[in-house]
């Protein structure tokens, strides 16, 4: 039985005060859940996140980082400093990053490897534009990806990774994939890692939704069968939502 796990991407929102009041909120509301607890903040917020989460099972991911290890990366944050507050998560090949800094499968494989060296576990992010899904080309371009970012990435890799599927049409916008619409794309990716990785690996990996999920919506489409929960945006700035969505 694969566990839950349930991550909040803040993307650009929150400051540190914010961040240490929401922990604290949240902290009670789920201490009693068996689902995995991810929250994904801002660089700034890092270390306030990860000092307030002491001692709970909320863990702490950022958003993005270099797959450089170091040097004259004006503005970039790498693995290894990552690693070295504490940071247990990343999200990689966010819909958000290839489109609006122009990230292709070929760096997200790099950082996905970047992370891997330094411990940490990517949250790798596929999905298809509107566009490709009405010409149907959904499973297509999903599977490309994964195949792309996962390129040289071995079995014991893979252990250490999940992957979100974000329909990008359904992010941010309050239109969520039917269940059965999620479930089929999950599904087209695991037969994919199951082509790339067989049997026992592939019904292994952690497959999660995302795109306008919400505590009304969560419910039916984690209860898929290969579906392992959710990354959760615009939901996860509530702690009350948040919380919802992540003891369901
Ligand atoms: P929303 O939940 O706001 O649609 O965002 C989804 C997302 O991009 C999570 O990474």
């Amino acid at each position: 039985m694969r566990r839950k796990v349930i991550a909040g991407n803040w993307k650009m929102n929150k400051l540190p005060n914010e961040t240490i009041d929401f922990i604290q909120k949240l902290e009670p509301l789920v201490k009693e859940t068996g689902n995995e607890i991810i929250l994904c903040v801002p660089y700034t917020d890092l270390f306030y996140a990860l000092m307030t989460a002491q001692n709970t099972n909320i863990k702490i991911g950022a958003q993005n980082m270099h797959f450089e290890e170091k040097g004259a990366y004006t503005g970039e944050v790498s693995g290894e400093m990552l690693k070295s507050i504490g940071v247990e998560y990343v999200i990689i090949g966010h819909s958000e990053r290839r489109a609006y800094f122009l990230e292709t499968n070929e760096i997200v494989n790099k950082k996905i490897k970047a992370a891997l060296k330094y411990d940490l576990k990517p949250i790798v992010c596929v999905g298809e534009s509107l566009e490709q899904r009405e010409s149907g080309k959904t499973n297509e371009i999903i599977t490309e990806q994964i195949q792309y970012a996962l390129k040289d990435i071995t079995s014991e890799q893979l252990k250490s990774i999940i992957v979100a599927y974000e329909p990008i049409w359904a992010i941010g916008t309050g239109k969520t994939a039917t269940a059965e619409d999620a479930e089929n794309a999950i599904k087209a990716i695991r037969s994919k890692l199951l082509e790339m990785y067989g049997q026992q690996t592939s019904q292994g990996v952690i497959i999660q939704y995302g795109g306008s999920l919400k505590s009304t919506n969560a419910k039916e489409i984690f209860s898929m069968p290969n579906i392992d929960g959710g990354l959760v945006g615009g939901a996860s700035l509530d702690v009350e939502e948040f919380s919802k969505i992540a003891t369901i």
